[in-house]
């Protein structure tokens, strides 16, 4: 069994390419104390994404990297590692990141990058996993956290959340839950990372208590 990091604020690096509401719930819970972190950069492979300038408006940041100025899937990610690391970004967050992650950088970040996806997985990977979900018939869908590897959607699970299915559920409406689930997990999820909590036991997270003594109030969730 390993342990995945050291307890301590995080470095953050968050790599996004749309909206960005992940990111902001994220950047809510630093404000509001409940996640010890710093967000180092935010780099979206968008050009103009909403996220970059909700990065931009909390004085975080923001770097666009347009992977169509790349010979290579292998040279982007070597200039975004090296971006990742001249911000000294200990631990990188997907948010809404729709691009598959290659060998530079899971070599770069082992276990340190953590991706957020609308389904409970391993059910529906890819894209459009709330139409899956709804076109399939499942009562019950959700998000997940999970720390990527070189898979889809493949790697271990930190946290999940579940919501129902409704009846006359859409992909929108669903959509809609599940989010408001995402934003309440993923930054739990990261806090156990900064509370040093995450242990890796071939693909099965461990979460360890924290001793009795040395919970203050900040460190509760
Ligand atoms: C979120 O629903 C996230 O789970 C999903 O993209 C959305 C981004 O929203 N990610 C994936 O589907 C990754 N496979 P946001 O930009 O508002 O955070």
């Amino acid at each position: 069994m390993i342990r995945i990091m050291e307890p301590g604020p995080l470095q953050l690096g968050v790599l996004a390419s749309g909206r960005g509401s992940n990111f902001d719930a994220i950047c809510d819970a630093i404000d509001k104390g409940q996640l010890q972190a710093e967000i180092k950069i935010l780099i979206s492979d968008k050009n103009g994404a909403p996220v970059l300038q909700k990065a931009a408006n909390r004085g975080i940041k923001t770097l666009f990297v347009n992977p169509q100025d790349f010979t290579g899937r292998e040279d982007y990610e070597r200039l975004l590692v090296e971006k990742l690391h001249e911000a000294r970004v200990n631990i990188i967050a997907l948010a809404g990141y729709m691009r598959l992650v290659g060998p530079i950088f899971l070599q770069a970040y082992a276990n340190r990058i953590l991706n957020i996806h609308p389904a409970l997985l391993p059910s529906f990977t890819g894209l459009h996993a709330q139409r899956q979900a709804v076109e399939y018939g499942v009562k019950f869908s959700g998000c997940t956290v999970h720390i990527v590897d070189q898979g889809m959607d493949s790697g271990p699970i930190v946290m999940q959340a579940v919501v129902p299915v409704y009846d006359d559920d859409d992909e929108e409406s669903l959509s809609e839950r599940i989010l408001e689930q995402e934003h309440n997990i993923y930054w739990r999820a990261l806090q156990l990372f900064a509370q040093g909590r995450v242990y890796l036991s071939q693909r099965r997270v461990i979460i360890k208590q924290i001793a009795t003594e040395t919970i203050t109030k900040s460190s509760v969730v």
